[in-house]
C-alpha cells in the first residue's frame, strides 16, 4: 500500500525552488507530478511520492498554492494536493518566519466507514518519504527506550517509532529534522516498508468523520539536544502547555518516600506479616522523623485500592473496582491515613478501570466496556475525570499517577477503533485533574502517549524507566534515563527515574530484599533528572547521609538546570545513541557528568564543551581528585567505590583564575536552589550548614572550601574566597 520512490539521477534538476530559505528547511516540489524533496539548507535530505488511502494508493490530480494563513507557528505559505476519487486532500505549510518548520495535513473531506486494517499501523499514508542513508532514533515500546540505526533500519512499533529523529552522523554540527505528529497523537501511527515511511490514520480505526484532520511536523535544527528541544518547543507552543516548573509544589520539590513496585512497601508490610498499612505506615514515618529525614512527600502504589482480580508480582493484574482505601489496607479509610502521616502530600497511583467498579455500576456516566477483557473507558472522559477527582478530598492528594496506560488502551478495543477516543482520555483526564488542583504522572506510556501529554496540561512528568528491579539484568537496570529523558525533556515534562533503595542493605521483609550495590547511581540519575527523588527502603534500612546528598536540611532538592541527557557527544561519528553510558546535565555554568564505564578517559567534547579557548577545572566527586582540562586534552577520571564516575566541570574564571564548584557533599554541588550567585545569597535550612568549594589555579592546583551558617530563615550570603 505504500508506493516505494524511485528517483532518476536528474530528478533534482527538475525542481524548481518555490520556496527556498537561507537557512534550515525548503520545500521543493516537482513542476510535473506529486514527488517533492524537503531540503536542510540547501542539500536534499528527503525525497517524498505518492498517497494512499484505506488499501488504494491515490492517483495525483494536482498542486495549487492555497490561500495561505496564520496558526501558532506564523504566517504560512500553503500547497494543496488533491487526489482523485477519494474523500482525501493533503496540504503542507511552510512559514515566512519560521524556516525550520512544515507542517503535512491529511484531510478527510466527508465521513469514511472503515473495516480497519489491522495488518498495518495506517489506513492512510501521506507524504511518503524514501529511505536513505542518514542515521535515525526514535523511540519504541511502554517506558520507551531509544532505538537508532539507518533510517533504512528505521521500523515503526505498536505505538511507536515516534518522534523519528534522522539526522547526519558524520557532520559534527549534527543536522537534523524531527518528523512527528502534531495534533491527535492517538489517531495517527508512523508506518514503515523496507523503501519508505510515512504517518497516517491509525489502521484499526472504524470511522472517520467528516472534515477529520491529521497533522504532522518537520522540524530542523543542528545538535541533537537542541533539535529536541525545538522540536518539543514546537509542540507545546502549538499546544499552549507551559514547561513543568521543576519547584512547581512540595511533591515536586521535595524529596519523597516511594513504595512502588521493587521498592520495600509493595505489597509487603515488612517482616511482621500480621500488621495492617495502617499500623505500619505511621512506624516507617515516625523512623524517617527520628533520623530527621524531611520527606515532603509520599508515593501510595496499587497496594491500597480495591480491584477486581488478583495482582501478580509486578503489581499488574485486575482492574480498579473503587479508587479508595481497601478496608483490608487502610481499615480506618484514607483521610484517617493521611492525618497519621501528618497530612503529607501524597502521589496516589491509578490503573484501568474495570467494568465491574462502582463508577460503572453507580454513577451516571456513559462507558465504553471491552467485551472479553471487562476493561472500561467513560465515554466522555472529561464529564467524568472531573467529577472523580472531586471524590478524594482530605486524603493529602497531590499528584494523580496514572499508571498501565499501555494496558488501559490495548485491552479497550474502543480507545483504538474509535478514531478520537484516546484523546478525549487523555485531555479529559488533564481537565479533571486541573479542575481539582492536581497534577499528573504517565506511568507505562508509549511514545504516542508521550507525546498526547501536551494535550493534558496537568502532566507534569513522566516515568522514564522500567519498573526498579525490573530490567534485563535485576541489577543493573533501570537507571539510565538519559535518552529518554531527552524525549520527555523536549516535550516540557521531568522525566522520573522511579524509586530505589538508597542503602546496600538487605531489605529483609521487604517486596524486593536487594540488596542494591549501586544506590549512589540511581542516587545521581534520581537528583539529575530534577523530577521527583524517592527512596524506598524498609523501616531501619535507609542510608541517611546518601538521602541528604540531593537536598537541603529541608529536604528541597538541589537540583539542576536541567534533566541529565545523553550529550550530542553520543551522536556523532556512528556512535548509537542507546548505548552511550555517559550523561550530562548542568545548573549555572557548573556541568556535571556522570560514566558508568569504570574510570572515565574525559575530553571536553564528551558534555559538548567545543570550545577550545577555555580551560576548566574538574572535580572528581567522588575521590577529591582536581584537574585542568583544555579542548583536546583528556584526563583520566578515577572511578569511585560504586565503578562509575561523576565530575563536576567548572570554567576558569578568565581574570581570578578560580572556578566555582560549591558544595562538594551534595550531588548538585551549584544548584540554583542553594547559590543565588546574583544576589551573592545561599538558601536552605534554618541554621543550615553549607560548605562552598572552589578550584583555585596557581602554581599548583588546590581546592579551597569554606562553611557558612545560614540564619533561622534559612538565608546566608555567600562567603567570599
Ligand atoms: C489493531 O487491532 C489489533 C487487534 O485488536 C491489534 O493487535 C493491533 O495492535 C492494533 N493496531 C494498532 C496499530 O493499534
Ligand atoms: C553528511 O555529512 C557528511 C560530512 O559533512 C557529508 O559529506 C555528507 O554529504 C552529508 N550527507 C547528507 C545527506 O547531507
Ligand atoms: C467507593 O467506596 C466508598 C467507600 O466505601 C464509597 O463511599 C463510594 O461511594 C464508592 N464509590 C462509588 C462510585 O460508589
Ligand atoms: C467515539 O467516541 C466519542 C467519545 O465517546 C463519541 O462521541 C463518538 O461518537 C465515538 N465514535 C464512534 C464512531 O462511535
Ligand atoms: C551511606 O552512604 C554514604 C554515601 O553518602 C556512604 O559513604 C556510606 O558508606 C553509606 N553507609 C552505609 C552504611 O552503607
Ligand atoms: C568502556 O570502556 C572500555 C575500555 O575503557 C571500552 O573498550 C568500551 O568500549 C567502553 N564501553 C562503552 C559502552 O563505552
Ligand atoms: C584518552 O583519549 C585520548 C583522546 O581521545 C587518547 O589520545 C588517549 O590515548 C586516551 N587515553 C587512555 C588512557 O585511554
Amino acid at each position: 500500500m505504500i508506493t516505494p520512490v524511485r528517483l532518476p539521477i536528474l530528478f533534482l534538476l527538475l525542481f524548481l525552488p518555490l520556496h527556498t530559505l537561507a537557512t534550515s528547511l525548503s520545500f521543493l516540489p516537482s513542476p510535473s507530478d506529486d514527488s517533492f524533496i524537503i531540503a536542510i539548507d540547501d542539500v536534499p535530505w528527503l525525497y517524498a511520492s505518492g498517497a494512499s488511502f484505506q488499501g488504494a494508493d491515490l492517483k495525483f490530480e494536482e498542486m495549487r498554492q492555497g490561500d495561505g494563513g496564520f496558526d501558532a507557528f506564523g504566517s504560512y505559505i500553503d500547497y494543496v494536493y488533491t487526489w482523485t476519487n477519494t474523500p482525501v486532500y493533503t496540504v503542507i505549510k511552510t512559514y515566512r518566519e519560521d524556516p525550520s518548520t512544515i507542517v503535512f495535513e491529511q484531510h478527510i473531506r466527508e465521513d469514511v466507514s472503515s473495516p480497519g486494517f489491522p495488518d498495518s499501523f495506517t489506513q492512510s499514508a501521506w507524504p511518503i518519504f524514501g529511505k536513505n542513508d542518514l542515521n535515525h532514533f526514535t523511540y519504541k515500546e511502554f517506558w520507551p527506550v531509544m532505538e537508532s540505526g539507518s533510517l533504512k533500519s528505521f521500523q515503526p512499533s505498536h505505538q511507536g517509532g515516534v518522534p523519528l529523529t534522522i539526522y547526519n552522523s558524520s557532520d559534527s554540527t549534527l543536522p537534523n529534522v524531527v518528523f512527528s505528529p502534531l495534533t491527535d497523537f492517538k489517531s495517527v501511527h508512523m508506518a514503515a516498508d523496507s523503501e519508505t515511511f510515512s504517518l497516517g490514520i491509525i489502521s484499526n480505526a472504524t470511522f472517520i468523520p467528516q472534515n477529520f484532520e491529521a497533522s504532522f511536523i518537520l522540524s530542523s535544527s543542528s545538535g541533537i539536544n537542541r533539535g529536541m528541544m525545538e522540536w518539543g518547543e514546537k509542540l507545546l507552543s502549538y499546544h499552549d502547555k507551559p514547561r513543568t516548573d521543576m519547584f512547581l509544589d512540595t511533591t515536586h520539590s521535595t524529596i519523597g518516600f516511594w513504595t512502588d513496585n521493587g521498592g520495600y512497601y509493595h505489597y509487603s508490610t515488612g517482616e511482621d506479616t500480621s500488621k495492617t498499612y495502617e499500623e505500619v505506615l505511621p512506624e516507617v514515618k515516625a523512623y524517617h522523623d527520628s533520623l530527621n529525614i524531611p520527606f515532603g512527600h509520599w508515593q501510595f502504589d496499587s497496594w491500597f485500592y480495591p480491584k477486581d482480580g488478583p495482582v501478580d508480582h509486578g503489581g499488574g493484574g485486575g482492574g480498579v473496582t473503587n479508587w479508595t482505601a481497601d478496608p483490608s489496607i487502610f481499615p480506618s479509610g484514607m483521610a484517617n491515613i493521611n492525618e497519621l502521616l501528618d497530612d503529607m502530600p501524597t502521589i496516589m497511583h491509578n490503573r484501568q478501570w474495570s467494568a465491574s467498579s462502582d463508577y460503572v455500576k453507580s454513577w451516571e456516566f456513559e462507558w465504553f466496556i471491552d467485551d472479553e477483557t471487562q476493561i472500561a473507558i467513560p465515554k466522555d472522559p472529561a464529564a467524568f475525570f472531573t467529577r472523580f477527582f472531586q471524590e478524594q478530598k482530605g486524603w493529602g492528594l497531590t499528584m494523580y499517577e496514572q499508571d498501565w496506560i499501555m494496558k488501559q488502551y490495548d485491552l479497550t478495543d474502543s480507545l483504538f477503533t474509535n478514531l478520537t477516543l484516546a484523546n478525549l482520555w487523555h485531555r479529559g483526564m488533564g481537565e479533571g485533574a486541573s479542575a481539582a488542583g492536581l497534577s499528573i504522572q504517565y506511568c507505562m506510556p508509549y511514545p504516542n502517549d508521550i507525546l498526547s501529554s501536551v494535550m493534558n496540561k496537568a502532566v507534569t512528568n513522566i516515568r522514564a524507566t522500567d519498573d526498579y528491579f525490573h530490567g534485563d539484568d535485576r541489577y543493573e537496570s533501570n537507571w539510565p534515563i538519559g535518552q529518554t529523558a531527552m524525549l520527555i525533556h523536549a516535550l516540557g515534562a521531568l522525566p522520573f527515574k522511579d524509586g530505589f533503595y538508597s542503602s546496600t542493605n538487605v531489605q529483609t521483609g521487604g517486596q524486593e530484599v536487594g540488596p542494591e550495590l549501586h544506590p549512589d547511581r540511581h542516587a545521581i540519575m534520581a537528583t539529575l533528572s530534577t523530577a521527583m527523588v524517592g527512596p524506598m527502603d524498609g523501616i531501619n534500612l535507609l542510608n541517611a547521609s546518601r538521602v541528604m546528598s540531593k537536598c537541603n536540611s529541608e529536604g528541597k532538592i538541589l537540583k539542576p538546570d536541567r534533566p541529565v541527557t545523553t550529550p550530542d557527544y553520543c551522536y556523532i561519528n556512528g556512535k548509537k545513541g542507546e548505548d552511550c553510558v555517559s550523561y550530562s546535565t548542568s545548573s549555572g555554568s557548573n556541568i556535571y557528568f556522570f560514566d558508568n564505564n569504570g574510570s572515565a578517559n574525559f575530553t571536553l567534547d564528551m558534555i559538548d564543551v567545543n570550545d577550545d579557548t577555555r580551560e576548566y577545572a574538574v572535580y572528581n566527586w567522588y575521590t577529591g581528585s582536581t584537574y585542568t582540562i583544555k579542548g583536546g586534552e583528556s584526563i583520566v577520571l578515577e572511578a569511585g567505590y560504586e565503578g562509575h564516575s561523576y565530575a563536576v566541570i567548572s570554567p576558569f574564571d578568565d581574570i581570578t583564575d578560580i572556578a566555582f564548584i560549591g558544595e562538594t557533599d551534595k550531588i548538585v554541588t551549584n544548584s540554583r536552589a542553594r547559590f543565588d550567585h546574583k544576589e551573592g545569597k545561599v538558601r536552605g535550612g534554618e541554621n543550615e550548614r553549607v560548605r562552598q568549594c572552589w578550584i583555585v589555579k596557581g602554581n599548583s592546583l588546590r581546592t579551597v572550601c569554606k562553611e557558612i551558617t545560614l540564619t533561622e530563615d534559612g538565608v546566608g550570603l555567600m562567603a567570599p574566597m
